[in-house]
């Protein structure tokens, strides 16, 4: 019988209830804490989110994930209340790209088309020509010519990747994300030496040598859907170990090894950013109906137009 954790169980019960007072509508991405994940009631990664968001009925949206899901949640509804649990829950990708310089490296390449990943501030997304995902990036690049100019931002390992698979010699931004930096490919060799069998799963936000050795690349929904039609029953999975919750309960009697971080005295594969959120503040937020997201008007009216052009880019199947 599972362990009953009264205090957890009472929160639970807090903001099931708080939830219904206020007509809101919990969403969490996949890499939130397991409890969170439980309690959501949309799961996804930032192209799920973002499509439920745009449709979404409810006045009032937990965005359970990180500040800039946030502010795509608000910008498709500006009518809307968004709210976060934390709003210092930031990402390390989108602060390596601050609105100023991105703003002139585009102006000095002003023929190019400007593609911003989601993982990017309001501020950036206002300069971007259209808004991708992990779940969507090569789709949408394969509707430019193949000649066209275009400038990606900011994660250079997406980049690098979404170049390789369609040919393109995109100019990429310098930024990164900490947390998919930092796996070893020693380890993850060795571990697979370990585990012949096993399947190795991996973020495109991974530098290339932690590609090469993927069986699948992917957004987490890619990931997590590849495990559960593979008939394979082990798995390495290179991304924030979050996703390992998802994968473990949507394919029982399959067995998940997180990949191993170059520096095993931090737990380098956990977002730190994503972890802020918790029970606790999820309740708060919906007692205060605060912290809320909040995108100047202008800059929304900005940003919306190359998030609402990802989306009619990319329909879902
Ligand atoms: P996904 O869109 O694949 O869920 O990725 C989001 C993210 O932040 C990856 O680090
Ligand atoms: Fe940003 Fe990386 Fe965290 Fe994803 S895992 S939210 S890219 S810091």
């Amino acid at each position: 019988m599972a362990v009953q954790n009264p205090g957890v169980d009472a929160l639970k019960r807090e903001i099931a209830e708080l939830k219904k007072q206020r007509g809101a509508v919990i969403m969490g991405h996949y890499y939130q804490n397991a409890d969170i994940q439980d309690i959501a009631d949309y799961i996804g990664d930032s192209l799920a989110l973002a499509r439920i968001a745009a449709d979404i009925k409810e006045n009032v949206i937990v965005m359970c994930g990180v500040h800039f899901m946030g502010e795509t949640a608000k910008i498709l509804c500006p009518d809307k209340t968004v709210l976060e649990p934390d709003p210092t829950a930031g990402c390390s990708l989108a602060d390596s790209c601050p609105a100023e310089e991105f703003e002139k490296f585009v102006k000095a390449h002003p023929d190019h088309t400007v593609i911003s990943y989601v993982n990017t501030s309001a501020a950036v997304k206002a300069l971007t020509d259209v808004v991708v995902t992990s779940g969507n990036a090569r789709q949408i690049v394969d509707t430019f010519d193949k000649d066209a100019k275009l400038i990606f931002g900011p994660d250079r390992n997406l980049g690098n990747y979404i170049n390789s698979v369609t040919g393109r010699d995109m100019l990429l931004w310098d930024g990164a994300c900490h947390v998919h930096e930092k796996f070893s490919v020693e380890k993850t060799v060795a571990l697979k030496e370990q585990h012949p069998q096993a399947k190795v799963l991996v973020h495109p936000e991974c530098p290339q040598p932690m590609r090469l050795l993927a069986d699948c690349i992917g957004s987490t929904a890619v990931l997590l859907d590849y495990a559960m039609k593979s008939d394979s029953t082990e798995f390495i999975v290179a991304t924030e170990s979050g996703i390992l919750h998802q994968m473990r309960a949507k394919c029982p009697g399959k067995t998940f090894i997180p990949a191993p971080p170059a520096d095993s005295t931090c737990a380098c594969n956990e977002c730190a950013y994503m972890k802020l959120n918790t029970l606790e503040k999820l309740r708060d937020c919906l007692r205060d109906m605060a912290p809320e997201v909040i995108v100047d008007d202008e800059v929304a009216a900005k940003a919306r137009k190359p998030i609402e052009r990802m989306l009619e880019l990319s329909p879902k199947k």
